[in-house]
């Protein structure tokens, strides 16, 4: 397989509620993946994109946008090879404001991998995870197994607002972009046809 050049990868934060913690981990992994040379990265805080409800008349499959907000959207996501999404759980389930960001796309994020970076409480949003995996396939992306799964994340929120990661954290995080790579380039070919 030809190596191409670097990857795109955009990272989504999954929640805009007034003083959301998500962002202190998005943060995070943003300066841990830049530390890969093969990464271009963007870090995306769907709180900052602030997206209406989901508001197009017409299915995002024929990608005819009506508004400017979609149109920015589209762009941002169609120049990305890959994801990660920082994802909290809400009532057992994915966050509204993902979900919603996601519904307004399609083609855009189609055969692209999504790692999944969760928090929570006991089960550090694993349920969220199941879910979004659920959601992610029906539009042919591929969520990748290795996660980065953090059950009492606040706890690793310091005074500051920094988060401050345990060394299996650190070493989950790594295996997740190692594979992140892998899956990236080798669907970039897909999409290419190469
Ligand atoms: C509406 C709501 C529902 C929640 N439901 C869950 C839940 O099902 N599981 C869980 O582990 N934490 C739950 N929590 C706690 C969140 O994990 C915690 O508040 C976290 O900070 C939310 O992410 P955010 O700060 O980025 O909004 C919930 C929080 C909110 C606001």
């Amino acid at each position: 397989m030809q190596k191409n050049s670097m990857q795109k990868i955009k990272i989504i934060t999954s929640t805009v509620r007034e003083g959301s913690k998500g962002i202190s981990l998005a943060r995070w992994i943003t300066d841990k993946t830049k530390e890969k040379e093969c990464f271009e990265v963007e870090l995306l805080d769907l709180a900052a994109i602030n997206l209406p409800m989901m508001n197009e008349p017409y299915h995002p499959k024929l990608k005819n946008y009506q508004f400017n907000y979609t149109k920015k959207w589209s762009k941002t996501i169609d120049e990305a090879d890959a994801f990660i999404i920082v994802l909290a759980e809400y009532n057992y389930g994915m966050p509204a404001a993902i979900k919603n960001a996601i519904d307004y796309l399609h083609q855009e994020w189609q055969y692209k991998p999504v790692a999944i970076m969760s928090y929570g409480g006991v089960s550090g949003g694993l349920r969220s995870s199941q879910m979004m995996k659920q959601v992610v396939t029906t539009l042919n992306m591929m969520p990748i197994a290795q996660q980065v799964n953090i059950p009492f994340f606040d706890k690793k929120i310091d005074e500051k607002g920094v988060f401050q990661p345990d060394e299996i954290i650190v070493k989950s995080a790594e295996v997740m972009l190692a594979e992140l790579e892998k899956w990236s380039e080798m669907m970039q070919c897909m999409r290419e046809g190469r």
